[in-house]
């Protein structure tokens, strides 16, 4: 029996309540598979600042270090939430860069799935999805305009600012490296989103893709600008397969990523560092506009226990049948308010969960 420690960082807002069913998943998974799970719940985000005056309690950190895998829910609160918190310590800046810095998980997947029988959900023409919208963006996380120096002061007796896009030449190649060893396992096409029209963080990025390509020789790159990147992406989204970005283009991308597909809920992400450590979170924020309503769709929550089962504990077959569980519920005309088109049955979060639990327990259990 292989035997994993998760830490779980329910953190702020919606969080919380879609974090719950997560957990009514994982254990689940434990009673079907030849695996145990220790889940330990700590306190991360803004409810973790306000309890102990730190965002990222040393705890937390230790917590974090200590497990296989840490499964994140979601943090941040609303704009005049935010506020009560200083900048510095205001759970994206104090508590999700650091994590993400801490673990290294410089490659962020960011799947934009929706299957032909789930196409109503999106606002898109029934034309335009065709067979199914099936993309992956791969976000560099670690580095770019998030990460570089920055610096606020008086110039010229003016109020200014300087935050830098920085990169150095292997944080760009082992993305691209992810991107590419990603192409070859699915479609084989590779689009480069830059903007080295302008940028010349994009002209070194570019440089680096020519000296990776030729190790991929089957996998085809097309280069798109970012910006038109976004068009294309509504207009016809089916063109993509694998799509590979630094940070920033990649933040404003998958959120539209969600836009194509009807909710934010239908984004799930797995964080993946070196040698395998990982984490996991929904792609969407703590929605404080929906928070202790439970109706929050936990589909983004629960998509990335199927990515952690899958990526970081090679429960390929279960992952499979979680996704399926999940399709099979919106298949049966359920789902949360954020995708409520005409003639669907309406359910709450925890609702959601337990139909989830109920097609997985109907699935075939993987052989051992
Ligand atoms: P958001 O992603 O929280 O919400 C945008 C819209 O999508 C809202 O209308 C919300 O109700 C909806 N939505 C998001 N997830 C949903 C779900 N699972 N089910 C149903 N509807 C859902 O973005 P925001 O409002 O711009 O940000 C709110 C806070 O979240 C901010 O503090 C922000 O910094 C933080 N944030 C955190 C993360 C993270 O934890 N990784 C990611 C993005 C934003
Ligand atoms: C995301 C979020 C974060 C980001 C914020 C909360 C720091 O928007 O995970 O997409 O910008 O990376
Ligand atoms: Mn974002």
């Amino acid at each position: 029996m292989k035997q994993y420690k998760i830490a779980l960082l329910p953190g702020d807002g919606i969080g919380p309540e879609i974090m719950k069913e997560a957990v009514k998943v994982l254990k689940l998974v434990q009673e079907r598979n030849p695996v145990a799970f220790e889940l330990n719940e700590v306190p991360f985000g803004a409810v973790a600042y306000f309890a102990t005056g730190d965002a990222f309690p040393e705890a937390t950190k230790l917590a974090c270090d200590q497990a296989d895998a840490v499964l994140k829910g979601t943090i941040g609160l609303s704009h005049e939430e935010s506020k009560k918190i200083p900048v510095d310590k205001q759970p994206e800046r104090g508590a999700l860069l650091p994590l993400r810095k801490r673990l290294n998980t410089y490659a962020n997947f960011r799947p934009v799935y929706l299957p032909k029988e789930l196409a109503h959900f999106s606002p898109l023409r029934p034309e335009v999805v065709g067979e199914g919208i099936d993309l992956m963006i791969i976000r560099e996380l670690v580095g770019g305009l998030y990460f570089g120096q920055k610096e606020r002061g008086i110039k010229n007796g003016k109020r200014f600012v300087n935050e830098m896009l920085e990169y150095d030449e292997d944080q760009i190649r082992q993305i691209l490296i992810v991107g590419f060893e990603t192409a070859k396992k699915r479609r084989k096409l590779l689009h480069n989103i830059h903007k080295s029209n302008v940028l010349l963080s994009s002209v070194l990025w570019n440089e680096i893709l020519e000296e990776v390509a030729p190790s991929y020789p089957e996998v085809e790159v097309r280069h798109m600008l970012v910006d038109a990147a976004a068009t294309a992406l509504c207009l016809n989204p089916c063109q993509f397969d694998v799509m590979v970005m630094e940070n920033m283009f990649g933040d404003i991308l998958s959120d539209q990523g969600g836009g194509i597909l009807g909710s934010l809920g239908l984004m799930p992400s797995a964080c993946m560092g070196p040698n395998r450590k990982a984490y996991y979170e929904p792609s969407h924020g703590s929605a404080p506009d929906i928070a202790g309503q439970g109706i929050a769709n936990p589909y983004s929550m629960i998509g990335s226990v199927a990515m952690m089962l899958d990526m970081s504990f090679g429960l390929t077959e279960e992952a499979q049948n979680l996704w399926g569980a999940m399709k099979s519920v919106f298949a049966a005309g359920f789902t949360t308010p954020d995708l409520k088109r005409g003639g669907d049955k309406l359910i709450s979060t925890a609702a959601f969960g337990d139909k989830v639990l109920e097609a997985l327990a109907k699935s075939p259990k993987p052989k051992v």
